[in-house]
């Protein structure tokens, strides 16, 4: 039997013993806060500086994200993202034809998701389908670089099919097929509505797909890499970073954009709205803060346009007044700043897309920076198995079950 540890002072590793048995101070990094976990020549966050005005930046392998916003499309983003540099035209015609040819469902698949509940969400259907093409990847069970490769671009190609074909059938209607000639854009709003999009509504969601390639060591993205550093497949990891794309606190919180401003109704009822809310204890308004970023966004301000742009044509700016209203109660009230999700929120509305497409629009996107997350980590891989701080008791010894419940009586009457 191993030896056990007495004494907080006798453990070997882990820094001081807190919470239950020890008295040390905490040296955790609540939600490794701060914390370099890794290294990545992908992409870089600067978070700027709200007192000095620094607005925050975003660099996918050097290209500024106003840059790529404003002159790439999203397959030449998929391409550097995967292969460390834009695309020459040769490279670009190559990756579009793949996307393009990789982008149907086996039909064993699409037959079983005819069989999940009509109301289940298109998140957990994302994760389910993800999950289940890695048993029919035709090299699903091959981890070399060239496989992983490959893997990498079908799940990037199939996954606005994954996303438009469940939103048809749980309407009861078949799904559409792509034309192998059209983008990631032009191809998720084809497959979703049956009719080729508009000029503004393709290259507004090219945009939107662009701004939301990657983003570092976010949460989904770790969540990939923690799973493939166990040299874990890459269907595994990319289940996984759906799991946590999920979560309000990240890439659900378009969805929950959209129904503060729908529960909001009219633009006179904003203010008391979000005054109200911030009165509640750890109150979140959806689509503002950011871990990292301290200055401005720099994505928000593409979408904040869009999204002005496109109520513009429509003559509804009620959500866009609405947004921009917060925006404002919010830096007064709490100097914080909106994030990517305020205003992709009030563009995807705009477009007509249905509110719970709006987080799988994020996977639709975020698929190509969590490949590349992957095969950089296997790349260069090292399990990450970071320490915990312990905070439950040092010692008990064991008590048979029949005494049990009288120990617990003990214990509540002590
Ligand atoms: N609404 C109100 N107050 C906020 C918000 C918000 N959305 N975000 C942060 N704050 C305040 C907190 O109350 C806290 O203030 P305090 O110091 O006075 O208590 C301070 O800002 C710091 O907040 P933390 O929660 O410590 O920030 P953390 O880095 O842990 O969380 C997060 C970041 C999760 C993004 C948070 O800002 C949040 O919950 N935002 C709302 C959800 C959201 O929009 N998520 C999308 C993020 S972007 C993305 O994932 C694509």
């Amino acid at each position: 039997m191993p030896a056990t540890a007495t004494d907080p002072k006798d453990q070997p590793k882990g820094g001081q013993a807190t919470g239950a048995a020890g008295a040390g101070q905490s040296t955790a990094k609540e939600g490794l806060q701060d914390v370099i976990a890794g290294r990545t020549a992908i992409c870089h966050v600067f978070g700027g500086d709200k007192e000095k005005n620094y607005p925050g930046r975003l660099i996918y392998r050097g290209y500024d994200i106003d840059d790529l916003a404003q002159h790439a499309t999203f397959e030449e983003v998929v391409h550097l993202l995967w292969h460390d540099d834009l695309p020459t035209r040769s490279q670009l015609d190559q990756v579009k034809q793949q996307l393009g040819q990789n982008r149907a469902l086996p039909s064993e698949v699409i037959d079983l998701m005819r069989r999940f509940p009509k109301d289940a969400t298109p998140m957990d259907v994302i994760r389910s389908v993800v999950s289940t093409l890695g048993l029919f990847d035709p090299e699903g069970a091959v981890d070399t670089t060239e496989a992983n490769h490959n893997k990498a671009l079908r799940l990037t190609a199939q996954m606005p099919t994954i996303v438009t074909t469940w939103h048809r059938l749980r309407q009861g209607k078949d799904p559409i097929q792509a034309k192998p000639s059209q983008s990631t854009a032009e191809a998720f709003l084809y497959m979703l509505n049956g009719e080729e999009p508009t000029d503004v509504a393709e290259r507004t969601l090219d945009v939107a797909l662009i701004l939301h390639a990657d983003h570092e060591f976010n949460a989904s993205t770790f969540a990939a890499r923690v799973t493939a550093a166990t040299l874990s497949d890459m269907h595994s990891a990319v289940t996984s970073a759906v799991g946590a794309l999920i979560g309000p606190l990240h890439g659900g919180a378009n969805e929950g954009v959209i129904h503060m401003l729908q529960e909001i109704g009219e633009p006179e009822k904003v203010e008391p709205f979000i005054l109200d809310k911030l009165k509640g204890r750890g109150a979140r308004i959806m689509g503002f803060g950011h871990r990292v970023y301290r200055g401005t966004d720099p994505r928000a301000q593409y979408l904040r346009e869009m999204s002005r742009q496109l109520g513009e044509r429509q003559k509804d700016l009620k959500f866009w007044t609405m947004s921009r209203n917060i925006e404002e109660i919010m830096w007064r009230e709490k100097t914080i700043h909106a994030n990517v999700d305020f205003y992709s929120a009030s563009t995807y509305w705009a477009l007509g897309l249905p509110t719970d497409l709006f987080t799988p629009i994020f996977a639709v996107s975020r698929i190509a920076g969590w490949t590349a997350h992957i095969l950089e980590q296997y790349s260069d891989n090292r399990i990450i198995r970071p320490l915990a701080e312990y905070a439950g008791p040092w010692q008990r010894s064991y008590v048979p079950i029949e005494q049990r419940e009288q120990t617990a009586q003990e214990g509540k009457k002590s």
